[in-house]
């Protein structure tokens, strides 16, 4: 989603901003741009349709005809359309017809068409489409003279989730940030008294040592050096936390894109995950970190979530219904308001999120916690609002996923819920002797992952995932994911992932229900992966496989040994049949990424799509 990242005095602003818009792209964006300022107003604005890069490409043209070194102060952005086109006019900042105000803004502001109606029937003429572009003409129609006071006059006005930077030539030295349901950060360098604002604390890794996370409906005023933060037009205190700039950095080391780095950091993940919080030795789960799920007696649980979140949500309903005994049902979020879901003060809500700023998620986080219903929260960013809104919650330690297709994060879900599931299991209807048995196997899953990543191998011609099966699936315009029983959901997260990267068509399908229609598509261009592992669906998984066979279609079998019956497969180690998932997933994102890099996608950033959906 769009990026904002604002720099203030006194360093030359544009190598700042460029370098902290590089940092924002990964959230997924359609044109960037930047606005910088001398001490004295004079304005410099770049726009660019595209990647950062055609904005730096614009930039080193400007150097080349403008002492850049001047511009010490100044805003810039990542833009995702949403209202109005990706046309250079609609990127930010949007400013009032005399160019007093100038206002930078993720969300959407809701009541946007009335608010232009108001304003053109008072003969204001808008230059774009863009909700944002009414913000600037309501600071220039409230102009009181104050730019605290004429921001305070405006807000009440404005409907929607955003986060807000305004800044105005009547106070250069100025800047106001307010933060609304969509993401913002301030941060400073107290040494150098540079100070800074930004949607992502990822991008201010190396400019700034302290930070301050703004709490919705917050506006922080920074005017010359001295900054105060105000909510509800009272005036707060709020200490800046150290920001670790190690932690932040986001490097992609040796590996060519993000997203294959953090499908291989995926053992060390799990083992972090698991530390402090499982004593293997005495087979106890630390019940400090657990707290808020076990003192209540929950008739129900409801999993909410988007995505791959919601994928992880449905493979916990099928762990939980089946080990403790408790009725689980996961919601997508964008639906949950749509249907009469069933619930009470006795089922508790459990939001997964890696963002923790999915606004479809926010939404129904704030509708459960109007009714003071109980919720828990499994989020990986640490200062998000879902972390910050639920009542209690476990945090997923698996670091910043910069991939916009998630793969650490999914696995670190499905770990911290694997926990859950043993928590409430001990204390329901779990057997002791199914608790010892998965707690044992638990501990060897991070080797076994190990095991088929080893089989990995971008370096070697003759890795059957990359040299062959990839290269059959590339021609593909559409493929299956057959499933059985507690299979479902990692097929759908291996379908979702194969979508996004590669942009090829698939659909995750029961494997006996094939013959009932989808048995027409089959024939020797359309590819089928099909779970077949040693358990008890074995026998019938043969059969679909012999059935798809027979139209010609091909099948690449997940399977814990070489299928002789199929025409390609994946094996992967052994392990307990409901911890299956955890190792099937890493096969599964393997082979998408491979899928995608030779076909020659844009692994990190796929089209259409952003890694923080901060709008509904
Ligand atoms: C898929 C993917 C998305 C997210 C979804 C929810 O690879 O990344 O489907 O899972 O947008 O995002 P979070 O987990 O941040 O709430």
């Amino acid at each position: 989603m769009c990026g904002i990242f604002a720099y203030q005095w006194h360093k030359p602003a544009t190598p700042i901003l460029e370098h902290g818009l590089q940092r924002l792209e990964y959230r997924g964006y359609d044109s960037a741009w930047l606005a910088v300022f001398t001490d004295q107003w004079q304005a410099l604005l770049v726009r660019a349709v595209g990647k950062v890069s055609e904005l730096s490409k614009k930039i080193e043209w400007q150097k080349s005809i403008t002492d850049l070194t001047v511009y010490t102060s100044g805003i810039a952005h990542t833009r995702r359309a949403t209202h109005g086109g990706v046309t250079e006019e609609n990127t930010h900042p949007h400013h009032d017809t005399d160019h007093h105000f100038y206002v930078v803004h993720n969300g959407i502001i809701e009541n946007q068409r009335k608010l232009k109606d108001e304003l053109e029937s008072e003969w204001y003429v808008f230059y774009g489409q863009t909700d944002t572009e009414v913000i600037p003409a309501l600071l220039a129609k409230y102009w009181t003279g104050d730019l605290y006071q004429t921001v305070q006059k405006v807000l009440p006005l404005l409907h929607g989730a955003y986060a807000l930077l305004i800044k105005s030539s009547y106070c250069p030295d100025e800047i106001i940030g307010v933060k609304r349901g969509s993401p913002l950060l301030f941060a400073l360098h107290p040494e150098t008294q540079e100070f800074f604002f930004s949607s992502d604390a990822q991008a201010l890794a190396g400019y700034a040592s302290q930070i301050i996370y703004l709490d919705d409906g917050e506006l922080l005023h920074l005017k010359n050096k001295e900054y105060t933060i105000t909510s509800e037009k009272w005036i707060i205190q709020r200490n800046p936390t150290t920001l670790d700039v190690w932690a932040m950095e986001a490097s992609k080391w040796d590996y060519e894109h993000f997203m294959l780095k953090e499908i291989f950091e995926q053992s060390a993940i799990m083992r972090r995950i698991l530390m402090g919080r499982v004593d293997f030795a005495h087979k106890t789960l630390m019940a400090e970190a657990f707290h808020g799920m076990h003192d209540e007696a929950y008739e129900r649980i409801v999993l909410v979530g988007c995505g791959t979140s919601y994928n992880a949500a449905l493979v916990w309903a099928y762990w939980i219904e089946h080990l403790t005994g408790i009725s689980a049902k996961a919601e997508i979020a964008s639906e949950y308001l749509n249907k009469l879901i069933p619930t009470d003060v006795k089922t508790l809500h459990i939001f997964l999120s890696q963002s923790g700023e999915t606004a479809d998620s926010i939404e129904v986080l704030k509708y459960i916690k109007e009714r003071w219903w109980k919720t828990f929260g499994i989020v990986n960013v640490v200062w998000s609002t879902i972390a910050q809104l639920t009542d209690h919650g476990l945090f997923m330690r698996a670091g910043y996923e910069i991939g916009v297709a998630s793969t650490k994060a999914f696995l670190g879900q499905l770990t911290c819920l694997f926990l859950l599931t043993l928590w409430l299991g001990k204390r329901r209807s779990m057997a002791l002797s199914t608790y010892n048995a998965l707690l044992e196997e638990l501990q060897h899953i991070p080797n076994k992952i190990d095991q088929i990543l080893q089989t990995f191998d971008l370096s070697q011609e003759q890795d059957t995932i990359r040299t062959h099966i990839s290269s059959h699936i590339q021609s593909a315009s559409t493929m299956f994911y057959l499933w059985r029983g507690r299979e479902y959901p990692i097929a759908c997260e291996w379908s979702l992932k194969m979508k996004e990267i590669s942009y090829i068509h698939s659909e995750a399908y029961p494997a006996g229900e094939l013959k009932h229609g989808p048995l027409a598509l089959i024939q020797s261009t359309t590819p089928s992966c099909l779970i077949t592992l040693d358990d008890e669906f074995f026998s019938q998984n043969i059969s679909s496989l012999a059935e798809v066979q027979a139209r010609k279609g091909t099948i690449i079998a997940i399977a814990n040994d070489q299928l002789p019956q199929a025409e390609y497969t994946i094996v992967i180690p052994r392990t307990h049949s409901l911890l299956a998932p955890f190792l099937v997933t890493i096969a599964m994102q393997l082979l998408s990424y491979q899928t995608a890099y030779s076909l020659g996608r844009e692994i990190d950033k796929p089209r259409n799509l952003a890694k923080s959906v901060t709008v509904k």
